[in-house]
């Protein structure tokens, strides 16, 4: 009977573990959470269970599973997919307390919080000639930079910023751009790390990229690449408000299928709070956006981003579907 019993007890924790199990669906690599859910789950007891994947494969995973959904959060590396999910009903609102903890980008919905912000920047060698110009919609003009760029036409942070080049300039415009910057013949590549190696022992110039690629390849970090250290790379700034710099919004949301919704809130508090937020300012050099936290000085102070940063309406991220045909159009898809 004592066995029985005790097999029975030992099922019924094992049942009630799980039931506080916290699953999160991460768009986000795992090289930067793996360490962050370590410390959470050492902080509060709750364990966490995370299935990574890209951003629209786990989306289109939420809309397939639908209420049953094993899902508590959805961390998506894009506000794309936050406001594709927002629209499609799959996140619960956030208290108050959660949604005034970022300093900027919260949703009117109330739906997602905003976490941290990468730069969409022009990466430089160090004396290249002629010194680029104010906007980023000048660039294809400028012809002794032919042959002399890198893009990454199919990486996700390259279509946000069409998405944006097209919602802020029009589709005409957005056109205009790619077509022009083709005619630059640029050096394509599938990941931005061995353009900026390559943009480091000066095979090209210029390269369009997020803000970290070029703090990586500089000064080292989770996912550098430690022989380029020191490399004569550096961003190269646009003027105020243009396009060619600008913050994309990582982010995360609570699941409105979710039985676990106070872990689930307690764990995107622990993302806005000042641990998790000077990690991601230190580790991967991503903007955190809860106010006052330290930045380390290779990256420009917080407000100093911000200003540089054109202000795009989330909504405007979510229409990838257009961009992709205008990328397949001018044949960079
Ligand atoms: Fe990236």
């Amino acid at each position: 009977m004592r066995r029985v019993l005790s097999a029975f007890l030992f099922l019924a924790l094992g049942l009630s573990a799980l039931a506080q199990t916290l699953v999160v669906y991460s768009g986000r690599s795992k090289v930067l959470v793996d360490p962050l859910i370590r410390r959470f789950e050492a902080e509060t007891g709750i364990p966490v269970r995370v299935r990574y994947g890209k951003d629209a494969q786990l989306f289109q995973l939420l809309l397939e599973e639908g209420r049953r959904s094993p899902a508590d959060v959805f961390w998506a590396n894009s506000v794309g997919a936050l406001v594709r999910a927002e629209r499609s009903g799959l996140f619960a609102p956030l208290a108050p307390e959660v949604l005034k903890l970022p300093v900027r980008f919260v949703p009117a919905s109330g739906r997602w919080i905003p976490v941290t912000f990468r730069m969409r920047v022009l990466a430089v060698r160090e004396g290249v000639s002629p010194e680029p110009p104010s906007s980023v919609l000048e660039l294809p003009k400028v012809a002794a930079y032919a042959g002399r760029v890198g893009w990454t036409p199919r990486y996700s942070s390259f279509v946000d910023f069409v998405t944006a080049l097209r919602g802020v300039h029009g589709e005409a415009e957005a056109r205009e751009w790619l077509l022009g910057m083709k005619a630059l013949r640029p050096q394509s590549y599938a990941a931005n790390v061995p353009m900026i190696l390559d943009l480091a022992r000066g095979a090209i110039d210029l390269a369009l990229t997020n803000h970290y690629y070029v703090l990586r390849v500089r000064y080292g970090d989770l996912k550098s690449a430690p022989k380029a250290k020191g490399a004569p790379v550096r961003v190269h700034a646009f003027a105020d408000g243009d396009v060619g710099n600008l913050a994309l919004v990582t982010g995360a949301g609570v699941l409105a299928s979710s039985t676990r919704s106070a872990l689930a809130e307690r764990f995107l508090r622990f993302l806005l709070g000042e641990e998790a937020q000077r990690f991601f300012a230190e580790a991967v050099h991503e903007y955190p956006l809860r106010p006052n936290t330290p930045t380390p000085p290779v990256l420009l102070p917080l407000e100093a981003a911000l200003r540089k940063s054109r202000w795009v309406d989330p909504e405007v991220f979510a229409d990838t579907e257009a961009t992709l045909r205008l990328l397949k159009e001018v044949g960079l898809y």
